[in-house]
Formats: structure tokens, C-alpha cells, sequence
């Protein structure tokens, strides 16, 4: 090999080496992101299975049970500290329905979650007592702020 062929084929072998390095960090962020994402839904459906649970008996279709609707509420409250948590930059993948502009409205998307949780204390506190006519409120107003959101911020 002449000097100048065994230079291509270095350059040649430096530049496929730094393909693959890349397409293998491209594709580390890309699992690391499908399981942000997952993690995310997986709390939001925790929450909504929740959310269901006492709907269910605020409205009428299932018999209000002052415990169970009182641990559902704890168990809403307790996610609803987590959920803010689980948007770090990047954690976007096709499977999302999480809207860019959230990251791009940081203040308003905080505040969001700040009301839900805000919202969704008044309800964990209300259900420690049993009168319902007091609950569907305090229910409904967490219901509203989680609309907020998803009108907002979250695909259809
Ligand atoms: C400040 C914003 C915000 C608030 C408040 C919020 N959500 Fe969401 N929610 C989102 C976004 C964004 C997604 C989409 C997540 C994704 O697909 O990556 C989502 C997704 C969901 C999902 C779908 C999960 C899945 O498996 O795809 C459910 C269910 C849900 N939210 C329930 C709730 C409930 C119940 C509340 C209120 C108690 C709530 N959310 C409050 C932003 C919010």
C-alpha cells in the first residue's frame, strides 16, 4: 500500500469507528428516553386508576366507601408529588403524548402541576372525613386542573 492509500484507509476507519460511537450513544439515549417515557406513563395510569376509583363513587356509579375512596385519595396524593418529576429534557419519544412545548413553557407547565397538587391535597385532606357533598368538590376541582394540562400539554 502506498503511503497515501494507507492514509485513506485510516481516515476511512476513523470515520466509520466514530459512526458507530455515535449511532450506539444515539441509540443509549433513545432506550434511556422509552424507559423515561414508560415510567411516566406507568405513574400517570397508577393516577388515573385512582382518579377512576373515586369518580366512580362520587358520581353515583359505585357505592361511596369512606376508606376505600380515603385510600385512593392518599394514593393519588402520593403520585401526584411524583408525576413533576418525571419530565427530564429529552424524555420524548414517538410512544409520547407528552407536547415539546412543555419544555419549552417550564413556568407554565410547573404552575400546572403545582395547582394539581395543591388541588389534590385539599381532596386527600377532605376525604379523612366522610361527607360526601364535600369530597365531590374538592374531586372535581382535581379532575378540572387535570385537564388543564392535558389541554395544554398532552396529545390526543
Ligand atoms: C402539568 C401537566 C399535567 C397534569 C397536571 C396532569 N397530567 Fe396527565 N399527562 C400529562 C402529559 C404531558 C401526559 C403524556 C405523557 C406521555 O405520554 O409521555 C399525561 C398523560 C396522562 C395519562 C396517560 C398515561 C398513558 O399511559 O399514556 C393519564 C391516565 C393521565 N395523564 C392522568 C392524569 C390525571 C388523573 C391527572 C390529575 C390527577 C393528570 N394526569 C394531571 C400532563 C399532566
Amino acid at each position: 500500500m502506498t503511503a497515501a492509500r494507507m492514509e485513506l484507509a485510516r481516515v476511512v476507519l476513523v470515520a466509520v469507528t466514530m459512526i458507530f460511537a455515535g449511532s450506539g450513544l444515539a441509540l443509549a439515549q433513545d432506550a434511556q428516553a422509552a424507559q423515561q417515557v414508560k415510567l411516566r406513563q406507568s405513574a400517570y395510569t397508577v393516577l388515573g386508576a385512582q382518579m377512576g376509583l373515586m369518580g366512580a363513587q362520587a358520581s353515583g356509579r359505585a357505592p361511596y366507601d369512606a376508606n376505600t375512596f380515603r385510600v385512593a385519595a392518599e394514593r393519588a396524593a402520593f403520585i401526584a408529588n411524583y408525576v413533576p418529576e418525571l419530565f427530564p429534557t429529552g424524555s420524548i419519544t414517538p410512544n409520547s403524548k407528552a407536547k415539546a412545548e412543555l419544555w419549552q413553557q417550564q413556568g407554565e407547565f410547573l404552575r400546572l402541576m403545582r395547582d394539581m397538587r395543591s388541588k389534590m391535597a385539599t381532596l386527600a385532606t377532605t376525604a379523612r372525613g366522610s361527607d360526601l357533598e364535600v369530597i365531590k368538590p374538592a374531586f372535581a376541582a382535581v379532575g378540572a386542573s387535570c385537564k388543564a394540562c392535558h389541554d395544554k400539554f398532552k396529545a390526543d
